[in-house]
């Protein structure tokens, strides 16, 4: 499938269905087009973004034993994965000069995160809650509005957004196997893996649209748009290994897991 509808037809039309299925992987990339700045994703009427503070806060870990209230988790990391899905056609679409490569391979990232928004939507459903039964926030999409350059993309979303989420990944897998929920607790670490991959993504774009002789630390420093920031870039639990198996350099991990408030 080509990139340029691949992306249109994530963002542009609103059907759940055909968002997290289109694409066959058999990319082609003969047309990027031009560069096109997309506002808001069409979203069906149940899934529009709801005001800030509108959509349910995120479950405490000491609530879980309450299916509802692991239905309410799995529903808010749908709507997480559904917008790392179209922050990442937006990108598609906003840099139709980025290198091939990364665009296919971006391509390739964006098929799992249909199925990581499946996954949880379907989970969230056999707990009691139907996805698009509550409100949604629009967190990471506006973010990702503010990016001008593929830099500033590899910047914030692999290596801010997925990055913690090699944390938090494990924290509710954790979480979700203590309360017995071990179905839940498998999606999240089938997710994990994938998000090394993700990571390893980031990091490799980074490193490779890098000036020579520039240090990785002060590429990404000068790429984050406040208040996308290295401790933003990491949960409760740091996945030192998690960070090194992505390909991240000792030196780097140990500058994010050292970092504190006070180096802001
Ligand atoms: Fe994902
Ligand atoms: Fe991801």
């Amino acid at each position: 499938m080509e990139l340029r509808e691949f992306a249109e037809t994530v963002l542009l039309q609103p059907d759940l269905d055909l968002k997290i299925s289109v694409g066959d992987g058999d990319w082609t990339d003969e047309s990027p087009g031009v560069a096109l700045r997309v506002p808001e994703p069409m979203r069906s009427a149940s899934l529009q973004f709801a005001l800030p503070r509108a959509a349910p806060a995120m479950p405490k870990f000491g609530g879980l034993h309450e299916p509802e209230r692991r239905a309410i988790a799995h529903h808010i990391m749908a709507n997480h994965e559904l917008q790392a899905l179209e922050a990442m056609a937006w990108t598609l679409l906003a840099f139709p000069d980025a290198p091939q490569e990364f665009r296919i391979g971006m391509a390739d990232i964006m098929r799992d995160e249909q199925r990581h928004t499946r996954m949880h939507a379907e989970r969230a459903a056999k707990l009691g809650v139907e996805f698009g039964s509550l409100p949604v926030n629009c967190y990471i999409w506006k973010k990702v509005q503010e990016f001008q350059s593929v830099l500033d993309y590899v910047a914030g979303l692999p290596l801010v957004f997925e990055g913690a989420n090699l944390d938090h990944t494990l924290e509710f897998a954790q979480a979700f196997s203590d309360v017995g929920d071990e179905r839940s607790a498998a999606l999240m670490r089938v997710i994990h893996r994938d998000e090394i991959e993700h990571v390893r993504f980031g990091w490799a774009w980074m490193n490779r649209l890098a000036e020579e002789n520039e240090q990785i630390w002060d590429v990404w420093m000068k790429h984050l748009h406040w208040p996308l920031r290295p401790l933003k870039a990491k949960g409760e639990q740091f996945q030192r290994e998690a960070r090194l198996a992505a390909g991240m350099s000792e030196e780097f991990v140990d500058q994010l897991e050292n970092f504190r408030s006070e180096d802001e």
